[in-house]
């Protein structure tokens, strides 16, 4: 089964709008091989003027997070109409510092996974394990409650993405090693083979994210069933960013 690969940057709480602007730049210019899929998600506010810096490319618009919720009184919150109005093609659920440093429960990411699916956009769906998880041998179990949170009635894997993200490895520089990755990766896939089907479970991309740059990129994304990466912080320079793209190229 030949998957493309997919590398969507995350900026987190980063960049300023000129720097953002700079960077989409850079990146466009760079250009993306055609066998790789490449997105940014930077900041809601930045999100217009980095969809205009990348216009004409191929790489994807994204968004870091959404409101589940249509229209209304939410304070501070953005619809999934927000963010199409402003082109954006895939939109992240279940980062981890959205369910540990924002205390985002589970039954909230599952109705966001459900509206950005149900919108005709790209799911992004983030799991993990805490490393006190991973000593219990937790691993498999975290992240099987956490696919649960998906719609029971995904049809269309090309929508579907699974970013493998261990907590631990998130930001710390400490990437897991590429058999830890493939031994998830694989768990996830069959979980979703499982759940919907063995065709559907095939298609779908599962990315690696933590501490992913431009050193270890190749060896995890060589895995079978890594398919690209999301990537933090290196994906705020572009030379390291467009480094990672070219190790996801087969
Ligand atoms: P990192 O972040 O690459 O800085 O570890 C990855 C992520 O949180 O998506």
């Amino acid at each position: 089964m030949s998957r493309t690969p997919f590398v969507a940057g995350n900026w987190k709480m980063n960049t300023t709008k000129a720097s953002a602007i700079d960077l989409a730049k850079s990146l466009a210019a760079g250009g993306s091989p055609r066998d790789v899929e490449v997105g940014i998600a930077p900041p809601f506010v930045y999100l217009d003027a980095v969809g205009a810096a990348i216009k004409g490319s191929s790489i994807l618009l994204g968004a870091q997070d959404v409101y589940f919720e249509k229209n209304g009184a939410f304070t501070g919150e953005i619809s999934i109409e927000m963010l199409k109005d402003l082109g954006v093609r895939f939109v992240l659920t279940g980062h981890s510092e959205r369910r540990h440093v924002l205390h985002e429960p589970s039954q909230l990411v599952a109705k966001k996974a459900a509206a950005v699916y149900g919108a005709g956009l790209i799911l992004v769906h983030c799991v993990g394990e805490k490393i006190e998880e991973r000593d219990a041998n937790k691993t498999f179990a975290v992240v099987q409650s956490q696919l649960e949170e998906l719609p029971k009635d995904l049809g269309d894997p090309s929508r579907l993405v699974i970013a493998y993200e261990p907590v631990w490895a998130i930001g710390t520089g400490r990437n897991a090693t590429d058999a830890q990755a493939q031994e998830v990766h694989a768990f996830i896939r069959q979980q979703l083979a499982k759940t919907y089907n063995k065709t559907f479970a095939d298609a779908v991309r599962i990315q690696y994210g933590g501490s992913m740059k431009p050193e270890n990129a190749r060896g995890l994304m060589q895995q079978p069933d890594v398919d690209g990466g999301l990537i933090g912080g290196a994906s705020l320079k572009a030379d390291s960013f467009l480094a990672i793209v070219n190790a996801a190229r087969n």
